[in-house]
């Protein structure tokens, strides 16, 4: 037994590794796959299918995707009761976004794909309903992440905004058995349904030690851009009072998180098109003090929140954007975890006291 089972092998997958620190999607490392230059539709069907697709498998896994771009009958009524713009967490709302399509849908998916055409539909809406706008409906000629900026900001993005959204994106897909995806794993594992599956994940996602990470990183940068402070002063005061510094460490990274060295290209690229250079700077900062005083790296939440911050998205959504990607990696592991018809149940070691003999005899307490 170790603390939060690190370094413990939990199961076997064919679908992403992290093996020698390297990120691996059914045997390409992100490095191949971002010089492919491919589209975020092509990683999930590599991810779903465990080989690239053909250009015909690809046409046909969009055209599917587009047709299945639709939310049930009164969903988006029931949404819109539910919903009090400033009032609760989007993360919050996700979960019951996402749990009440199950119900809608009486949880018979017909296949990951009607569900994850459904997502940046749900995340949309509930963005656009937090703030008071009617939601959007998609527009097929659209790529999946042109369509989730448009149904969430209500703008088309420019080529450059969408490549870098595209490749961010894949780069949050997947990521072995990381806690959410755990979490989905051992909920199908009981042969629950897709959507139970996914509504525990993205509960998993929402904390801040996880995926909620993103958004925390935001508030720090904002706290330190929007009071013009000294990010190393700020950084130390934080570590000098036992705070962690969000966006910072791994589990399974010790050296570097490989994702992280791409998404700064884009961050810098971004903050630079968006004339916002000084939340790069800052967050350059950040990176090289946390380096110098604790030689702790900066992890996939790090620099994506400069890139969604320059792209105008508000910083408590950020977390919706990393469900938006990582749905589709989810989707695959509970395929995945289906097929290997096995229940997910640990021992676990007792540290209680006993009030029985436990050979047998029970002791009148
Ligand atoms: C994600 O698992 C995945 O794959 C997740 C993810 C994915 O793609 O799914 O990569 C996405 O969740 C990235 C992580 C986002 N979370 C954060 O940025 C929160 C801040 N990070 C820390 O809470 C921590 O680093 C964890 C939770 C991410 C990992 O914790 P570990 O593996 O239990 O501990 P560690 O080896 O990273 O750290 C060892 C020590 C810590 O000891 P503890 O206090 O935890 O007992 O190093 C120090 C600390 O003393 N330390 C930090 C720190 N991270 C580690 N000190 C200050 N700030 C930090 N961020």
């Amino acid at each position: 037994m170790t603390k939060g089972l690190a370094g413990i092998v939990a199961g076997e997958t064919k679908i992403s590794a992290t093996t020698g620190g390297r990120l691996t999607f059914a045997g390409y490392t992100i490095e191949q796959l971002n010089a492919m230059d491919l589209s975020f539709e092509a990683i999930v069907y590599l991810l779903w299918h465990l080989r690239l697709p053909s250009e015909s498998d690809l046409n046909r896994f969009c055209q599917i995707l587009s047709e299945q771009m639709f939310l049930p009958e009164h969903y988006v009524r029931i949404l819109t009761e539910m919903i009090r713009p400033g009032e609760q967490h989007p993360m919050s709302l996700l979960r019951s976004g996402m749990s009440l399509l199950g119900t809608l849908m009486n949880d018979q998916a017909q296949h990951p794909i009607a569900i994850m055409a459904k997502v940046p539909l749900v995340i949309g809406t509930i963005i656009r309903l937090q703030n008071g706008l009617e939601p959007l409906q998609a527009k097929p000629e659209l790529s999946y992440p042109a369509n989730l900026y448009y149904l969430s900001t209500g703008k088309v993005p420019d080529a450059e905004t969408e490549e870098v959204f595209t490749q961010t994106l894949i780069l949050h897909v997947d990521h072995e058995f990381n806690a959410s995806t755990f979490t989905a794993r051992v909920i199908a594992s009981t042969n629950s349904d897709y959507f139970s599956s996914l509504t525990g994940a993205i509960g998993a996602l929402k904390g801040p030690l996880h995926g909620g990470a993103n958004e925390r990183v935001y508030q720090m940068l904002q706290t330190i851009v929007e009071n013009q402070l000294d990010p190393e002063k700020f950084v130390a005061n934080e570590l000098s009072e036992g705070r962690k510094v969000m966006g910072f460490g791994h589990r399974v990274y010790k050296d570097g998180d490989p994702r992280e060295k791409i998404l700064k290209k884009y961050a810098k690229s971004l903050a630079i098109k968006t004339h916002q250079e000084v939340w790069f700077d800052t967050a350059e900062t950040v990176e090289k003090y946390m380096w110098a005083e604790k030689h702790i790296i900066p992890n996939v939440d790090f620099y994506s929140a400069t890139i969604y911050h320059c792209m105008g998205f508000a910083g408590r959504d950020f977390t919706l954007l990393f469900a938006a990607s990582r749905s589709a990696g989810w989707l695959a592991h509970i395929a995945e975890q289906y097929s290997q018809h096995t229940l997910i149940r640990p021992n676990s070691k007792y540290v209680g006291p006993y009030h029985a003999d436990i050979a047998g005899d029970v002791v009148n307490s």
